[in-house]
């Protein structure tokens, strides 16, 4: 869970790696360090902290800056707590290395070098690899081989970049994490994703499982798994440099809620015709013949990811008649699922990358059920082990927080359902002509609810304890809204389906507790929740609620954009996730790198 970065060229390495470093903060950003190799010399320097305290500690350093390869890294602490003896790169005498994911055999290992009396300074298990590395060096391999030697011996999932004093290229090794490289002349670049080279090049090799590669300035030579010499085809990623930054918003996550309305666009655009065609045959490799069968669809997922699936349940169940199972993918690896005879799996991820939805899908693989993903960052690791993938087009996420993805997200999974039912002889054109206009209804829905939030999270920031209500397709934004809440804010929030609220959560409200009610005025759920509304009340509750049709009920009214029940969630989620940005804003916090969180959760 952190991210790495390195250069090999004719530039100075420096920049490059602290700039890419920045970019990939949102991965883990505990502890952040660089190596510089200039000559026979590395030189390390690395810190608990922020890359502004890395960025700090080198001025005040007296480093060669001149040197042309580098490596770097940033941290999100799994063995060993954040410190700087913990902190990337790890290094010996002879090596340096930085490393992103967890070596399962370190203890094997630990004792394997312990008998060498060769023995680790630091508490984690990325030094390990430096160790070896070194041992095999002294023992009169050259780097690459004494790179091989060491990396037939882990076990776990990596991302490895080491330099070494006496040789002027690079090694890389992939397993179960990612790892790109960017191509450019005479110099090489190397990241956990193309976030952090896209102002340098579009075009990008995206190591696979098992991949070696070399890389000395321009040059890159890569083994597979079976340490077969391969050429990869580059991909190229045409993401803007300013895309991939804060264009202008004081966080990513205000930047990345204002663009939810071009990144679903994105998503639906090339895959709707006007006439409300649903286009997908070409993503989508599994049988139509399949498809029109199905009798069960089983969704897995995680945090906002696994909530966008909860939203899409009924709208898939409705329109396809298709049974939906949505499960948590961290409960689900460790649960004997039934399986139907017709059944496809679906991991969603934005990331790509998160191990509790990864293992999910390889065991649902093992099992030869048909597979398909929904990420957002290309050539990730669930996409490419997914039979098929249906990408976001939501453009990078940067802020911790997930915003742009569930509601891209959300116009994937509406679109699949549209699509079974296209195959199954169903006309749902009216319906994929109507997403087709959400994207205009989110702009609007962002603008009419950004004063109104800001204002109300002026005056509820306070607060300890906030309980969220929903009814319906409401229900899931309720759970999401209060996730939102409590990631950035740190405030106490619970979503409730609000018919639930008299077993059990009604004995938190005070006046202390305001709740949030997320109400459609589709009748009968829109009376329900007013009347659960007046037991709040009655209780000297505050209430807040969103919708598009006022009670004087509640205490304070967020007006959303009138938008068909089926379609709400677009509309309905924007405002709250403004209202936990500017609850988070007023209080002061981190609101891009909230505290205890990573972006991409890729251990378990
Ligand atoms: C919430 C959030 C997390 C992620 C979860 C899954 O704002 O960021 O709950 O949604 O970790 O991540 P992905 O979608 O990358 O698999």
């Amino acid at each position: 869970m952190c991210g790495i970065v390195g250069y090999s060229g004719e530039k100075k390495a420096l920049g490059i790696l602290l700039s890419g470093l920045q970019s990939l903060e949102y991965r883990g950003y505990d502890s952040a360090g660089i190596s510089l190799k200039k000559g026979k010399k590395i030189e390390t320097i690395k810190t608990k902290g922020k890359v502004t305290d890395l960025i700090t500690l080198i001025a005040e350093s007296n480093i060669d800056t001149s040197a042309t390869i580098g490596i770097g890294h940033t941290r999100w602490a799994t063995h060993g707590a954040p410190s700087s003896t913990n902190a990337h790169p790890h290094y010996t005498e002879r090596v340096s290395v930085v490393h992103n994911g967890i070596i399962e055999n370190y203890r094997n290992l630990e004792k394997f070098l312990k008998e060498k009396n060769i023995n680790r300074r630091t508490d984690t298990d990325t030094e390990i690899i430096a160790l070896l590395l070194d041992l095999y060096l002294s023992e009169g391999f050259d780097f690459k081989n004494a790179f091989f030697k060491t990396v037939e011996m882990l076990k776990g999932s990596f991302a490895i970049a080491a330099i070494s004093k006496d040789f002027d290229y690079m090694m890389l090794a992939k397993h179960e994490s990612p790892l790109v490289i960017g191509l450019s002349n005479n110099e090489t670049y190397i990241a956990s994703d193309v976030s952090a080279l896209i102002e340098y090049t579009h075009d990008f090799i995206f190591l696979e499982d098992g991949d070696i590669a070399l890389i000395d300035k321009g040059n890159v030579t890569i083994w597979d798994k079976d340490k077969k010499e391969t050429k990869r085809q580059p991909t190229q990623i045409d993401w803007s440099k300013e895309k991939a930054q804060k264009g202008g918003y004081k966080h990513f996550m205000l930047k990345e809620i204002a663009e939810e309305d071009e990144a679903v666009r994105n998503t639906i655009q090339s895959r709707i015709d006007e006439d409300g065609n649903v286009f997908l045959d070409e993503e989508i490799s599994i049988s139509k013949e399949f498809l029109k069968n199905l009798d069960r669809i089983t969704i897995v997922a995680c945090g906002t990811s696994f909530y966008a699936g909860l939203t899409a349940k009924p709208i898939i169940e409705k329109y396809t008649g298709i049974k939906v199972d949505v499960e948590i993918g961290s409960e689900f690896r460790y649960y004997n699922y039934l399986y139907s005879k017709n059944n496809l799996f679906i991991a969603i991820s934005q990331s790509g990358e998160t191990a509790d939805t990864k293992e999910p899908l390889k065991m649902a693989k093992s099992k030869g059920i048909k597979t398909l993903s929904i990420v957002n960052v290309k050539e990730s690791a669930i996409a490419r082990l997914s039979d098929s993938c249906i990408y976001t087009l939501a453009g990078p996420e940067i802020s911790v927080a997930s915003t742009k993805a569930f509601t891209s997200q959300l116009a994937v999974l509406y679109m699949l359902a549209f699509y079974i039912a296209q195959l199954k002889g169903k006309d749902l054109k009216p319906q994929a002509k109507q997403l087709l206009k959400i994207p205009s209804l989110i702009k609007q829905t962002f603008d009419k609810t950004q004063d109104k939030t800001k204002e109300l999270a002026d005056k509820y920031y306070n607060y300890q304890d906030f309980l969220y209500l929903g009814r319906g397709i409401c229900y899931p934004l309720a759970l999401e809204g209060a996730l939102k809440l409590k990631e950035i804010s740190y405030i106490h929030a619970e979503g409730y389906p609000a018919g639930e609220m008299k077993h059990g959560p009604i004995a938190l409200i005070d006046e202390n507790t305001p709740t949030v009610v997320v109400a459609h005025p589709e009748e009968p759920l829109y009376s329900k929740s007013l009347s659960n509304c007046e037991e709040i009340k009655s209780r000297h509750g505050k209430i807040i609620l969103v919708s598009n049709k006022q009670s004087d009920i509640v205490d304070d009214f967020i007006e959303v954009p009138k938008v068909d029940y089926d379609f709400a969630p677009f509309v309905y989620i924007i405002p709250l996730q403004l209202f936990a940005y500017y609850v988070a804003l007023f209080r002061g916090n981190d609101i891009d790198q909230p505290r205890n969180l990573a972006k991409s959760v890729t251990v378990e």
